[in-house]
């Protein structure tokens, strides 16, 4: 399906995403708002740990790849 950082694209809005979706980066990184946190499915582990390789990571990260 559609995920975050695809529809960004769709809409040309610049988010990297080096390795097409297969959380093999943290490129895609994004800061979710905060009320829209609790909203989203919880990030896998793979994400996490991706995401422990992310610069400047807060508690509301994610990969936006991993948004769907
Ligand atoms: Fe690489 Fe999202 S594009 S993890």
């Amino acid at each position: 399906g559609d995920n975050v950082m695809y529809l960004a694209h769709k809409h040309e809005i610049e988010i990297e995403g080096a390795c097409e979706a297969s959380l093999a980066c943290c490129t895609c990184h994004v800061y979710v708002e905060e009320a829209y946190c609790d909203l989203l499915e919880e990030a896998c582990e793979d994400e996490e740990d991706m995401l422990d390789m992310a610069p400047e990571l807060r508690e509301n990260s994610r990969l936006s790849c991993q948004i769907i």
